[in-house]
């Protein structure tokens, strides 16, 4: 497959591996509402932050979208958007991998980006998700009117790059028939069906047994023009005007159509890849629904809460988990708030203190602007604010001695399998069982014994109480992590037991 290359190509596959792992340190001071929610906006760069994540919600992400600086030069007040070409490429690919990881198999990306690096983007994102994983690219209409002053042509729209993680797993909800979509529909020979709309009954090229005539009311005969055929067989359009589902127009002797009875059409409309601001807002919109939280600062680049909408409601369901990682002013977590959706926000400005706090603080409040009145937003809720924290491991690969033992679990049942740490919270050196191959961490001393020689070495009473705990529970293979073994390499191997020492068989990338 051709990939694209730039200059610091090489050091950009390796970045997302070689970022460390880091801590998520609650702020609890910033946070709001209602502490037990599982919503999350953290502070920091997303870089360090996704990868702090990872243990924790790796493959359970329904959807992500991002808009991350568009490159374009513009010196805004909140952020660089001014990167070079090279290293602008650099920023995202690391990225786009670590998010990669985050989507669940039925999980879709959504990219906002405009034409300075859209189709550079594009490319990068067929080497990341995979070319046939691609969905569409979307076109939203950003300006509503037009720039006359346009120094060559008036750009009116954003790109958003849509990729699934597995195109044969990924569904899209329909979305709610508009009311002129409906009144599209009439009843002029008042059908006791209600409403239709005509459709034709012709298709392009020829087919076999496609080409044949058929007989109005009136005794007009019709045929499809050369080179074309109906789409019906002669058998079925004869029972569809016998059902009064073919249309001859008001005097019986116009080409016939199909009537599509609106009482017949599915439930919602596909959804499609042109955005109108008149259905998802524009740039305006959304500079006046985010002037409300901040009149001192205002938030140059924010996203219209209805564009948001359009994106959560194509691809999620209630509950499920949201990800934007360029959190901006906070536009994806507040319309994934008032949709009832669970969300992680990340932001590396002062705005998330600054512009999300303040506006998430308000959503749970209550507030009315944006997507409210449309989804009936009551308010309620809450979410915990995070920043990054300590390094999981110091440069010599030692285990930093503030991590806790549910930290370094969840840093060690990731590294072995790639999937998210859930571990119920009872205190218990067994991590879980994945494969057929369990798990279970000695360290900071998780069977109450603070010695040093104690509970984090792996003796006949440490292995007794792993075992207990774990009595009904099958495996192949036992994965012990502890400082040392005291049992003979004989008893493990009969035992089928793996001892790996910490730090040293830990992987600190
Ligand atoms: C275009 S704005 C996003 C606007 C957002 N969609 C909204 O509606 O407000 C891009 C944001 O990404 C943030 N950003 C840029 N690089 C980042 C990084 N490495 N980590 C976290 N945030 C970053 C910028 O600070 C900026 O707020």
């Amino acid at each position: 497959m051709p990939i694209l290359n730039w200059l610091g190509r090489d050091d950009a596959l390796k970045t997302a591996t070689n970022t460390s792992y880091r801590l998520l340190e609650e702020v609890p001071e910033l946070g709001y509402g209602d502490n037990s929610t599982e919503n999350m906006i953290i502070q920091g760069d997303n870089l360090e932050a996704l990868k702090a994540l990872l243990p924790f919600y790796a493959g359970q992400i329904k959807c992500i979208y991002i808009d991350p600086p568009y490159n374009t030069g513009s010196a805004f007040e909140h952020y660089d958007d001014n990167l070079e070409h090279s290293q602008w490429l650099s920023l995202m690919y690391p990225r786009l991998e670590l998010l990669r990881e985050f989507l669940s198999e039925d999980g879709c990306i959504y990219i906002s980006i405009d034409d300075d690096e859209g189709h550079y983007l594009k490319v990068i994102c067929d080497e990341v998700f995979g070319r046939k994983n691609f969905v569409a690219n979307i076109i939203w209409q950003k300006i509503h009117s037009l720039k006359n002053d346009a120094k060559y042509l008036s750009v009116n729209h954003d790109h958003i790059i849509v990729f699934a993680k597995n195109l044969d797993c990924v569904s899209f909800n329909l979305l709610t028939r508009t009311e002129a979509m409906n009144s599209r529909y009439k009843n002029p020979d008042n059908d006791p069906r209600g409403a239709w709309q005509s459709g034709d009954l012709v298709a392009n090229e020829e087919r076999k047994n496609g080409y044949f005539e058929i007989t109005g009311p009136t005794g007009k005969v019709f045929n499809v023009p050369q080179g074309k055929h109906w789409v019906y067989t002669k058998e079925n359009l004869l029972e569809m005007i016998a059902d009064n589902r073919i249309w001859f127009g008001k005097d019986g002797n116009s080409f016939p159509r199909k009537k599509r009875f609106l009482s017949e059409v599915q439930e919602g409309r596909k959804g499609d890849t042109i955005w109108l601001s008149n259905e998802v807002g524009h740039n305006q919109e959304a500079k006046r629904e985010v002037k409300i939280f901040n009149t001192d600062d205002i938030f140059e680049t924010p996203k219209p809460e209805r564009l948001i909408e359009r994106v959560l409601r194509l691809s999620t369901n209630p509950n499920d988990l949201v990800l934007d990682s360029f959190l901006g002013s906070g536009t994806t977590a507040a319309v994934a708030h008032k949709m009832g959706r669970r969300y992680i926000g990340i932001e590396m400005g002062n705005h998330a203190i600054t512009h999300c706090v303040p506006r998430l603080k308000a959503v749970i409040d209550g507030e009315q602007g944006g997507i409210s009145k449309s989804v009936n937003w009551q308010g309620g809720g809450g979410f915990r604010f995070f920043k990054l924290g300590d390094e999981v491991f110091d440069a010599d690969g030692c285990i930093n001695k503030n991590i806790s033992f549910e930290n370094l679990s969840a840093h060690i049942w990731f590294t072995e399998t790639k999937t998210p740490f859930n571990k119920p919270a009872e205190k218990s050196a067994y991590l879980g069982t994945c494969d057929n191959v369990s798990y279970a961490l000695l360290y900071n001393g998780i069977l109450r014994d603070k010695r040093v020689d104690g509970g984090n070495v792996l003796t006949n009473k440490t292995l007794n109480v792993i075992l207990d705990d774990m009595k009904h529970i099958p495996y192949e293979k036992l994965v012990i992590y502890g400082e040392s073994s005291r049992i003979s390499s004989a008893r493990l191997k009969t035992l089928h037991i793996e001892f790996k020492q910490t730090p040293y068989d830990i992987k600190a990338r």
